[in-house]
């Protein structure tokens, strides 16, 4: 434990400024995100899901990134898992993005919709064959009784289904449509950069997120 405590890292690397952040966060976003894939860091498209558990509390795991636009942040899973079904009786959740060789982090938070059946159909056909098979094959959060029993089921599929299987009604794509974002910049001394931005609660229109005006600021660290 005292290794734990005497761990400390001073971050020197960039800064974030509310005069030069992009106005938009979803452009800001793309510009660290497309930052993170350059750097080659490892899995820089992996993020930290939280959805609202049952009972209220919160439930998170590791999803990747499949696609960023005006509208949202798009991934992929198993609408019948444990976060599928919380999804459907709650769609409030959030998203991290933790890229420690830039010394930053990202935080968005928002509501979760179901993306097109052909937006769906799309990426599941892009998948490797096996990956596609292990979609019918995996009940997603279900208690199975051995590692042979899960084999065995992607073997019957992959007999069953041949070499273009159909995409589950199961499985398919999310979409989180943002509220807010937060691009946190290490600095040191732990003075580091908050830079949030919220939906303007005063824009009442009947615009969609992305043609809302973001209110910024900048929080204490
Ligand atoms: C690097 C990494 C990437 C993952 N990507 C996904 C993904 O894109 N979709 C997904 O459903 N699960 C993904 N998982 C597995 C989830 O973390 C989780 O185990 C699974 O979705 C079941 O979660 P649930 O029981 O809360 O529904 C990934 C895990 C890791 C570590």
């Amino acid at each position: 434990m005292n290794q734990l405590a005497d761990l400390r890292k001073d971050y020197t690397q960039a800064s974030l400024d509310e005069g030069s952040v992009c106005k938009d966060p979803f452009q800001q976003f793309e510009i660290w995100l497309n930052e993170a894939l350059k750097a080659q860091l490892p899995e820089p498209n992996a993020m930290v899901l939280s959805t609202v558990g049952f009972d209220g509390s919160p439930s998170s795991r590791v999803v990747l990134i499949k696609g960023v636009d005006s509208q949202g942040i798009v991934f992929f899973s198993n609408y019948q898992s444990v976060k599928g079904r919380q999804i459907a009786q709650n769609p409030k959740a959030s998203l991290l993005f933790f890229w420690p060789e830039l010394e930053r982090q990202v935080r968005i938070e928002g509501l979760l919709e179901r993306v097109s059946a052909e937006e769906s159909d799309a990426y599941f056909h892009s998948r490797p064959l096996e990956s596609r098979i292990g979609a019918w094959a995996s009940a997603q959060s279900e208690p199975i009784s051995s590692r042979e029993a899960l084999a065995k089921a992607f073997e019957d599929f992959r007999q069953e289904l041949g070499p273009q299987p159909p995409r589950p009604d199961h499985w398919g794509g999310y979409r989180l449509a943002p509220h807010r974002f937060e691009f946190w910049q290490g600095r040191p001394s732990r003075l580091h950069d908050r830079i949030e931005f919220r939906i303007d609660s005063s824009d009442t229109s009947e615009s969609s997120n992305a043609q809302r005006l973001w209110a910024i600021r900048r929080l204490s660290p």
